[in-house]
């Protein structure tokens, strides 16, 4: 085991040292202001409580950062833009796994010059995992003239000094590191209303799928210190959050650079901080899994028994091909694990179809794995390919047309067996959480099961955010329908 020795700062100290030097301190409510009062975020924008807004592609990593992003706004004293017309920054933070999300986020940058070319003053800034390749970079220097920031996934913390660059500079400010040098704590961050939180374990992967840009756009593996992770949960805990999802592109891994201290480790201290009723965590990656995680896990009741478990492909030379480090027999090994400590759990997973050189036979292989494990709910994506991972440069003489009909065979199996497993819980009492009214049907609430499963309830006054049980009377492949049948006080 190989110690990393990257070093850990505090965001407060740093920050406290840039905007001191400029003559900002922190007023009451945490915004810098400067002796006459104006924010530093006015200074940049040259007026009153200028607005910004983040936009984000990509997964749950890249939400946490837009929150990370957003919270060193709120305290450069920047307010909430309603719509982008008002917006004095965007910040549009890209995701780069697939061409698709790619194309998202390039389409988006190509539709607001028009806002850009109507008002010169605005500040678009580009960061994300597709800043982070230089691609993109050229890309967008060549052809996105219009966009003023490009920063990316290892230097987001730095916000206040990046914004401050991009306003004073007349070209296109591009600071984008390959590796994080230091691991950043005490970031600010301002999380969406409720009860949940995201609170990132590890950043980076070192697993080098041979497929995924992820290992290029993140960097290295680096674990946070326990005594890190566990002080924000309790400080979470405190402002009152009830549910905390322990993140990191493979939280399995959590702790090979710490020493003696892993993953299920990390999950038994952070059931042992009061008031944090559920604690999920994502993503699992087979390598890495290990029995006493799934003993951990039934050990203790806060940790939801919901196991997310991305299987990839059902054939061995594929599951080669892609550097996934297990077999299939393995993999059922594990599974095995799961089904006979913890019966009632939920598996969900990840699968790509149409792998470089994938046979009909190897997919064969793909639909047994999923009839014989029987997924609760699976994320299925075509293979698409990155530029700078090996994969992409593999011959690769599957026609388009059979990938798209693999991956449709693939998901009319997988909605068959997730439409049966959700009628299995017509009848049964699930715990929930209730989140907030559907954007569907304000007089319907949605509510989540530990096994995160969507339920939805008729409105009632008074009981969002609270946990509580519902009756299940109807299931469909997605959703649940039920109705409340206790709630428990609010905290
Ligand atoms: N770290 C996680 C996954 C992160 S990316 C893990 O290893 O499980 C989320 C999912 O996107 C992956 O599980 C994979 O199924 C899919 N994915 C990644 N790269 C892809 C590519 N080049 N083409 C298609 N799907 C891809
Ligand atoms: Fe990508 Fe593999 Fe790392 Fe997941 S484990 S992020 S699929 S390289
Ligand atoms: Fe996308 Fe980056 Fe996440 S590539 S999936 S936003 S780690």
């Amino acid at each position: 085991m190989q110690r990393l020795e990257i070093p850990v700062v505090s965001y407060n100290a740093r920050t406290a040292a840039f905007m001191t030097a400029r003559g900002f301190h922190r007023d009451g409510c945490g915004v810098w202001r400067d002796a006459a009062g104006h924010s530093f975020a006015a200074s940049l924008a040259g007026k009153e409580a200028p607005a910004a807004a983040t936009r984000t592609w990509g997964c749950q990593m890249n939400e946490a950062d837009s929150e990370t992003l957003r919270g060193q706004l709120r305290e450069m004293g920047y307010v909430d833009a309603p719509v982008d017309d008002e917006a004095d920054v965007i910040l549009l933070n890209t995701c780069a796994v697939r061409g698709t999300a790619a194309d998202h986020a390039l389409g988006e940058i190509g539709r607001l010059k028009r806002l850009k070319t109507e008002r010169p003053e605005l500040l678009l800034g580009v960061c994300g995992c597709l800043a982070q390749m230089p691609e993109t970079v050229e890309y967008l220097r060549r052809h996105a003239p219009h966009v003023d920031l490009i920063f990316g996934t290892n230097n987001l913390h730095d916000l206040p000094g990046l914004l401050q660059r991009a306003y004073r500079d007349e070209a296109q400010t591009v600071d984008v590191w390959d590796q994080a040098p230091e691991t950043v704590e005490n970031l600010p961050s301002r999380r969406a209303p409720g009860v949940k939180a995201w609170v990132n374990i590890i950043y980076g992967c070192d697993k080098f799928c041979t497929y995924c840009i992820v290992p290029t756009t993140r960097g290295r593996e680096r674990s946070r210190r326990p005594g890190d992770v566990l002080a924000e949960v309790e400080r979470l805990a405190a402002e009152g959050y009830r549910e905390v999802t322990l993140l990191g592109q493979n939280v399995n891994s959590y702790g090979h650079d710490l020493g003696a201290y892993d993953f299920a480790d990390l999950l038994r201290d952070v059931a042992q901080v009061p008031g944090i009723r559920w604690i999920r965590y994502t993503t699992s990656h087979p390598r890495d899994f290990t029995e006493k995680l799934v003993r951990t896990i039934g050990l203790h009741p806060k940790i939801c028994e919901h196991f997310h478990l991305p299987v990839q492909s059902g054939s061995d030379r594929v599951l080669r091909w892609m550097n996934r480090g297990y077999s299939r027999a393995r993999y059922m090994e594990l599974i095995g694990h799961v089904r006979r400590l913890l019966p009632h759990a939920a598996i969900t997973t990840d699968i790509i179809v149409g792998f470089p050189r994938e046979t009909e036979e190897d997919f064969l292989q793909t639909l047994d794995v999923v009839r014989e494990v029987g997924y609760d709910n699976a994320f299925t994506f075509q293979y698409s390919p990155r530029a700078g991972t090996p994969a992409a440069r593999w011959e690769d003489p599957v026609p388009p047309a059979v990938k798209k009909e693999r991956l449709e065979r693939l998901n009319e199996l997988q909605y068959a067996i997730s439409r049966r497993k959700n009628q299995a819980l017509v009848g049964s009492m699930q715990e929930v959480l209730i989140e907030g009214p559907s954007r569907k049907d304000p007089d319907v609430l949605t509510a989540r099961t530990r096994t995160n499963r969507l339920v939805l309830v008729p409105k009632r006054e008074g009981v969002v955010h609270r946990f509580g049980r519902v009756h299940v009377t109807e299931a469909q492949t997605w959703t649940l329908y039920g109705s409340l049948a206790e709630v428990e006080p609010g905290v």
